[in-house]
């Protein structure tokens, strides 16, 4: 097990920070380049573990897939009907979205696979996507009526059907959508709130037609992706333990380049500016579906924040460092109805309430909700990461303004999402020290 030692940041921290690509992007840029006609180019691809099961998944299914360096990829399309049955069970590891968003590809597949995770994922709920697909046509076994992996999958012709969720995901919708290439008719998902759009960007980049007509959208089947070559924008989930550095340390001049720049991704930006922090946007330009961002954040005497439903889905992932950073601004920050955060890689209601508590925060649960009360001088203390990336990199960051030293346990789990993070803390001469 490998754990973190971190002491208080007290010198002035400046530089300019890229980051790898965004991780739901570079599952999306697997999934399509495997699905097409033709050959795929992707620079800045996620060398991080949660997509590389999203590769070895397809190249278990015979899809020729080409390293070139550290970070680009070659995809040789095999279309929407050239997968072949893998040999063994595939392993996906802690990721939820290699999972759900596979499960759409292999509704529509005429053979048979068995999906599995570590235990971690064998305990996310599945049947919000299984219980779709099986009303689609498709024949599922696993725990509970399909909703714990392993998961056996049979799949074949789809029919079309309308679903309409009943809480904002993108893993839901994107499953669905995906699996919709497969069915007879057209598939429509509809959300109460509308989830990130990178499936629907990408159906329409790779040149299928989509339909969208408010929360809803739709696509209809025997319509395959052609190729297609970009970068993958920087990730904006990554990028936003660094924002929050940026917020919480007096002086940071840190300027960051090519983050994605999505409206259903960038809540926690909006969020950010509503506390106080001041963003310069220096340019925005496109890179293949998505638009990219330069900026630069700067701190400003932190306000209390509340996150409402509708923005949930836009900065779900960034909700652990939002938690961190309310420690430290005036007022009662509030994260109402977060139900969805105790179904990801961990409880995360419950992994940043126990471990910022523990560094002496002022935070509670309430049903779904969370609530801190700042500012609070943090101290250093041992905290755990409850084997979630999210937790341990937020857990990082408060440790940078706990005073004396945090241990951060267990940071392993880091490289699900962002391998280079402790290297890029070293750039910003932001020093930490790894233990065994
Ligand atoms: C993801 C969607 C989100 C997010 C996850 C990645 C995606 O999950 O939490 O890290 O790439 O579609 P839900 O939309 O299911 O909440």
């Amino acid at each position: 097990m490998t754990h973190v030692k971190i002491q208080t940041v007290d010198q002035k921290i400046r530089g300019t920070v890229s980051f790898p690509g965004d991780k739901s992007l570079s599952h999306r840029a697997i999934i399509f380049g495997a699905l097409s006609e033709g050959t795929s180019s992707f620079t800045n691809v996620l060398p991080a573990e949660d997509c590389r099961h999203t590769r070895e998944a397809f190249e278990s299914m015979g899809v020729e897939i080409r390293s070139k360096g550290a970070t680009a990829l070659e995809i040789v399309g095999k279309g929407l009907y050239g997968l072949k049955a893998p040999k063994k069970e595939i392993y996906l590891g802690n990721s939820g979205t290699s999972m759900r968003l596979l499960l759409g590809i292999l509704a529509g597949q005429s053979f048979e696979a068995t999906l599995t995770g570590d235990p971690s994922l064998s305990q996310r709920p599945m049947r919000r996507v299984t219980a779709y697909l099986k009303e689609m046509g498709a024949a599922l076994e696993g725990r509970e009526e399909a909703n714990f992996a392993p998961l056996k999958i049979h799949g074949g012709r789809l029919k079309a059907i309308r679903a309409v969720l009943p809480v904002s995901s993108a893993q839901v919708k994107s499953a669905l959508l995906l699996a919709g290439l497969f069915a007879q008719g057209e598939t429509s998902v509809t959300e109460p709130v509308r989830s990130r759009d990178h499936t629907e960007r990408f159906l329409k980049h790779f040149g299928v037609a989509v339909r969208e007509d408010g929360l809803s959208v739709a696509v209809s089947g025997d319509q395959t992706p052609r190729s297609r070559n970009f970068e993958i924008a920087g990730d904006i989930s990554s990028a936003a333990f660094f924002m929050g550095i940026a917020a919480l340390l007096p002086d940071a001049d840190i300027q960051f380049r090519s983050v994605l720049w999505n409206p259903t991704r960038t809540g926690v930006v909006e969020v950010l500016k509503r506390m106080g922090v001041k963003f310069r946007v220096t340019s925005v330009s496109e890179s293949g579906p998505e638009p990219v961002a330069d900026f630069t954040v700067q701190r400003g005497p932190l306000k209390a924040f509340e996150i409402t439903k509708e923005e949930l889905p836009s900065l779900i992932d960034e909700i652990p460092i939002l938690a961190a950073l309310a420690t430290q601004a005036r007022g009662t920050s509030v994260i109402r109805d977060a139900g969805e955060l105790r179904v990801k890689e961990t409880d995360r209601i419950h992994s940043m309430v126990s471990q910022l508590s523990r560094l002496g925060a002022k935070i509670k649960e309430t049903g779904d909700s969370m609530i801190i009360e700042g500012p609070t001088p943090l101290s250093g203390a041992s905290v755990n990461s409850f084997k979630d990336h999210r937790t341990a990199m937020s857990l990082v960051v408060a440790g940078m303004i706990a005073r004396g030293e945090t241990l951060v346990e267990d940071v392993e789990c880091i490289n699900t999402s962002f391998p280079g993070f402790f290297w890029l803390l070293d750039q910003l001469y932001i020093k930490h020290e790894l233990v065994q």
